[in-house]
């Protein structure tokens, strides 16, 4: 299904920490099945009649209300500028939900999550959502934050923690705050989570990561160097500013004939040299779906079924969707002169 924007209202905004707030719109019947979210999905969002967006995690899961938890960048154009002065009601436009983050919890019996800041966002649905299906043993949550004050959501994992003391363990980390342990009182890193898991999380049969770029992409690394299978290891950027994945040093893309099939429709259209083809794509399709532009939040992705293109950054890809064809179209630019891509798959 090709994501859409449609206008929805704002239900309620909840003060979570001095710095983030929880918003949780008003989906109307006739969009529920469209705004139906798998754990671990976000939408983009963008003030009506503006084009910039910015991607946002659900927090709830499945069937749960649409929630979003926002933390405040100082000087962020939405979390800084636009979500201050919002208020129940209030109308934003926003993208049915995207994202493959939570896939790889099918199947698994003792997930672990490693949150930090706010990319707990995501892992709480997934949290509640692997402890909602009665196969899964034990869940394993490293939530990392500077302080107790500043953890988002801290009552909803303790009422979790209560629901299920026996099925889930819950590890704080606060790095501004003494603890009993300095193990949990220090930044989490591949030495610190070692000992984490041989003293306290044992056995876990897959890890989901989401977080600043460094902790995040430094843990699933040491993961994967300790023996954790790569495809074990799913992690999720909010950001990204660091090297890109793919280098594609020199060479200008050429000119490209490109069809793409998208809601349905098929497009036909020409890339100039050097162009993305989502920029191309956008001459010609206004409602293409995209959010980051910067190829970490996975929203403008495509399936490759012909020609062959090189990509600058492919954070938002696991190893498997690379290779079968799944492409970021904000960072494919054609290595052939003609391309053929579906978005409906
Ligand atoms: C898949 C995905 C899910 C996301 N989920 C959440 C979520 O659940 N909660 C949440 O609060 N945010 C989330 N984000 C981040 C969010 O989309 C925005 O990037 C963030 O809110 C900043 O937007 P802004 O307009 O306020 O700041 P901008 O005006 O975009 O940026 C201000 C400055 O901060 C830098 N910057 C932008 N984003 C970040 C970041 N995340 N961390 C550090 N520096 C940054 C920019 O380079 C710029 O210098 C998610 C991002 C992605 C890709
Ligand atoms: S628009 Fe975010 S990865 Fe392409």
């Amino acid at each position: 299904m090709r994501p859409d924007f449609h206008p929805l209202r704002i239900a309620a905004l909840d003060e979570l920490t001095e710095d983030a707030v929880a918003v949780t719109f008003e989906v109307p019947d006739d969009l529920r099945d469209v705004f139906a979210h798998q754990a671990g999905q976000h939408v983009a969002i963008r003030v009506p009649g503006e084009r910039e967006r910015r991607s946002y995690s659900i927090c709830t899961p499945p069937g749960g209300a649409l929630r979003i938890g926002v933390r405040r960048l100082p000087g962020g154009a939405f979390s800084d500028r636009v979500l201050p002065g919002l208020r129940p009601g209030d109308e934003l436009e926003v993208l049915t939900p995207t994202g493959r983050f939570g896939a790889g919890l099918a199947g698994l019996r003792r997930p672990a999550f490693v949150a930090a800041g706010s990319g707990i966002t995501p892992i709480l649905a997934m949290v509640a959502a692997a402890l909602a299906d009665p196969a899964v043993e034990l869940v394993s949550l490293v939530d990392c934050n500077r302080s107790q004050r500043e953890v988002m959501f801290l009552d909803e994992i303790a009422d979790l923690k209560n629901r299920w003391p026996d099925r889930l363990q819950v590890v704080h980390v606060l790095t501004r705050e003494a603890q009993e342990s300095p193990l949990l009182s220090s930044r989490l890193d591949p030495e610190r989570l070692g000992v984490l898991r041989s003293t306290v999380l044992g056995e876990c049969d897959g890890w989901f990561l989401c977080g600043p770029f460094d902790l995040v992409t430094t843990l699933a690394a040491a993961l994967v160097a300790d023996g954790v299978p790569s495809t074990a290891v799913h992690t999720e950027l909010f950001h990204a500013e660091a090297a890109p994945t793919v280098t594609t040093a020199g060479a200008a893309s050429p000119a490209a004939a490109v069809v793409v099939r998208l809601g349905g429709l098929e497009s036909r259209f020409t890339l100039e040299p050097g162009e993305a083809v989502l920029d191309g794509l956008l001459r010609v399709r206004a409602d293409a779906p995209y959010a980051c532009q910067g190829g970490v939040c996975g929203t403008c992705r495509a399936r490759l079924f012909d020609g062959e293109v090189t990509m600058a950054a492919t954070w938002a890809l696991e190893p498997d969707e690379l290779a079968r064809g799944d492409v970021l179209t904000c960072q494919a630019r054609p290595t052939s002169g003609q391309l053929a891509l579906d978005f409906d798959v």
